[in-house]
């Protein structure tokens, strides 16, 4: 049964005519999957590996520059948390073993209720602001337990 249909499967096609060559659609195309099904499961990677006529392999590794991309679902509100050493030193630590603690809520992992998930990720590009976390599109800096505890507080 065929996975990547509807909007989805036009949007793809669309994109590709944007290119001369259809694989350079590949970043693109994982954006649109991911954005409409909140994750890039293995079937999505089959079908785009048909599409594109890639190697599974090559999309897959792709994966590994891109932490924004994911391969398993994640919660409503999926937090990014800096491991590299900038956040460390400033704090991030502290935020990890409060999401542990506070929300039960291990790197890999969602709550419960699915609401949020974590990932330790490299640098997100925010060192100016360590400790620094990215809440699906949004990025929040300086942050303390407390600080980061407002900040999940108010989402919906
Ligand atoms: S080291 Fe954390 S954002 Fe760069």
């Amino acid at each position: 049964m065929k996975f990547l249909t509807g909007e989805t499967e036009k949007n793809i096609k669309e994109i590709m005519g944007r290119y001369e060559d259809p694989k350079s659609a590949l970043l693109p195309i994982l954006h649109i999957v991911q954005r409409d099904y909140g994750y890039i499961s293995e079937e999505a990677i089959g079908e785009i590996s048909e599409i594109l006529a890639l190697p599974k392999i090559e999309i897959k590794s792709v994966f590994s520059f891109y932490t924004m991309l994911r391969e398993k679902p994640a919660g409503k509100y999926h937090i990014q948390l800096c491991r590299n050493v900038v956040c460390y030193l400033n704090g991030g630590k502290e935020l990890v073993d409060f999401l542990r603690e506070k929300y039960e809520l291990e790197p890999g992992s969602f709550t419960d209720n699915m609401k949020f998930s974590l990932s330790l990720v490299e640098c997100i590009g925010q060192c100016e602001i360590a400790p620094a976390v990215q809440i699906n599109d949004k990025f929040y800096g300086n942050l303390t337990p407390e600080k980061l505890k407002n900040i999940l507080d108010k989402l919906e």
